[in-house]
């Protein structure tokens, strides 16, 4: 009894919201009323869009000539091997005092970015280099641990020969950082190489 009650009811109200509809006339071309729209349209301008307090009328500014932005100063150096060694007299590690995290951070570096090539140990076996990329010379060979910071460092921004350049994956700070960790894989095996 109550269901058929229920559901006249239903119905009733079924019409009057067609006939509501009919009369409201909504215009389905137009937006849809937004609420509360604060999240989606912000006060601060988008990185991309159009701007009219600036003379050219875009949001991102051109840095102003001849200014330089943070951490990245200019390497006034070539990719040279001439260069490669100027660096190892000139450049010194930023964090040359502060050791602390950078071997772990050093160390996780190390496993993304040089490990397929150079090997977990630094001996030249990496994955790469066992299926065919040519081999490395190992980290851990006297060539390497005679090898100044800088150059290194110059290395591992400009690529030599078969290495490529890792200036665009590798933070400036975190090319030192895997520089000290290679000098700790080296000093570990300080005896292995000597006998
Ligand atoms: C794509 C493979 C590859 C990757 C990735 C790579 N290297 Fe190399 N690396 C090489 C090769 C090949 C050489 C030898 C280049 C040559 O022939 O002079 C080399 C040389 C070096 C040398 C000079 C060694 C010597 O005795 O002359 C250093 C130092 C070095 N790499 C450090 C690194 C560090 C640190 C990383 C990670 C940030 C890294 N490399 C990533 C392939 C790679």
């Amino acid at each position: 009894m109550s269901y058929k009650l229920t559901n006249s009811v239903l119905v009733i109200l079924l019409g009057v919201l067609v006939v509501v509809v009919f009369f409201v006339r909504r215009d389905f071309k137009a937006r849809n009323a937004e609420l509360l729209p604060g999240m989606v349209e912000y006060v601060a301008y988008n990185s991309q869009s159009a701007n009219p307090n600036f003379a050219d009328g875009k949001t991102l500014q051109m840095p102003v000539e001849g200014t330089v932005a943070r951490g990245f100063v200019p390497l006034r150096y070539k990719a040279t091997p001439e260069d490669a060694k100027r660096a190892g007299e000139e450049m010194r590690s930023p964090l040359a005092g502060d050791k602390s995290g950078n071997l772990d951070r050093g160390a996780a570096v190390f496993a993304t970015f040089c490990q397929p090539c150079h090997g977990s140990g630094g001996g030249g076996d990496g994955v790469i280099a066992q299926r065919g990329f040519p081999p490395p010379p190992s980290l851990l060979a006297d060539n390497a641990r005679k090898m100044k910071d800088g150059q290194a460092f110059h290395i591992i921004t400009f690529g030599q020969r078969n290495m490529p350049s890792l200036a665009s994956q590798v933070l400036r700070e975190d090319r030192w950082r895997v520089i000290d960790y290679v000098r700790s894989l080296q000093s570990k095996t300080m005896h292995a190489s000597k006998q």
